[in-house]
């Protein structure tokens, strides 16, 4: 599928690993819709972007909230056949701490935002990309989710955060079986360490560790490095069912 002259939800898309997507398809000539909580961000973003993005606030874990976003969607730009969520949270938590068990409520939380809210949004922007008119390739949707190399090798800390991501990596293939009779693809992308707002957050020491690690190149990743790889999946029609990994070969132990 081409970006130029189609239109994407980005979610999680006032900052980081989104906002570098949201860049990227504007540049390939898309029309982009950020959902994201952050009002002042996105409505900021969406400004630099004049009549080729929009900002609507909305909180993928409500389901109204979600509908109501991809019915601005379709108002203003006509339809819908790219969605990529990258909203996320993750807050750090043992699962036996100093102050005793895992709060619950914070477990559900993450699961809430990064689990059910990647299902929310795809399910609901895949019923509108099932209208559209098939391309030459039969396609009429592309989703891209975003997981983690946690859902692989989480960390201490990490019980919810792991959970959450193992369940996006998950949902590659069955979402894509689910959706082939509509000719919409589904993949995610289990980034490594990126330097966003979420890494940026991290201690100086902490981050140039974390980079030690790195098998090649000895660095964190660049965002504009993830929007390749979301340009590259919606743009490669053979691509579907998996989670790819984009990581600089890093094996957290
Ligand atoms: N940065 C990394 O190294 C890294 C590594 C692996 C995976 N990831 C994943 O990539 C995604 C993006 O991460 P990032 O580093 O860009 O984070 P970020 O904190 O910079 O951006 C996340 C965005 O999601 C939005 N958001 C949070 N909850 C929301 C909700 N309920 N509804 C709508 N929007 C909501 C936030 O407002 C924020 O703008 C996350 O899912 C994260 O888990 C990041």
């Amino acid at each position: 599928m081409q970006l130029s002259g189609s239109v994407a939800v980005v979610t999680g898309g006032a900052s980081g690993l989104g906002e570098a997507t949201v860049r990227a398809f504007v540049a390939a000539g898309a029309k982009v819709a950020i959902f994201d909580m952050n009002a002042a961000r996105g409505e900021e973003l969406a400004e630099e972007f004049g009549n080729a993005a929009i900002f609507v606030p909305v909180d993928v874990t409500q389901e109204d909230s979600v509908a109501k976003g991809i019915t601005a969607v379709v108002e203003k730009f006509g339809n819908l056949s790219i969605c990529v969520n990258c909203a996320g949270i993750a807050p750090a938590a043992k699962t036996l701490g100093r102050e005793g068990a895992h709060p619950l409520d914070l477990y559900s939380k993450v699961i809430s935002v990064n689990q059910i809210g990647t299902f929310n949004v795809l399910r609901l922007a895949a019923e509108e990309m099932a209208k559209n008119e098939a391309n030459q390739n039969g396609e009429r949707g592309v989703i891209v989710n975003t997981a983690s190399i946690a859902a692989f090798d989480g960390q201490k800390g990490q019980a919810a955060y792991a959970s959450s991501k193992g369940a996006v990596a998950a949902l590659s293939l069955p979402v894509a079986r689910d959706l082939s009779r509509d000719g919409i693809r589904c993949c995610a992308i289990a980034p490594g360490l990126f330097l966003t707002p979420m890494m940026a957050g991290l201690p100086e020491d902490v981050q140039v560790a974390l980079a030690k690690d790195v098998t090649f190149p000895k660095r964190l990743g660049d965002p504009a490095e993830f929007a390749h790889l979301a340009q590259t999946i919606v743009e490669n029609a053979y691509l579907n069912g998996e989670t790819i990994r984009l990581d600089g070969a890093i094996r957290l132990p």
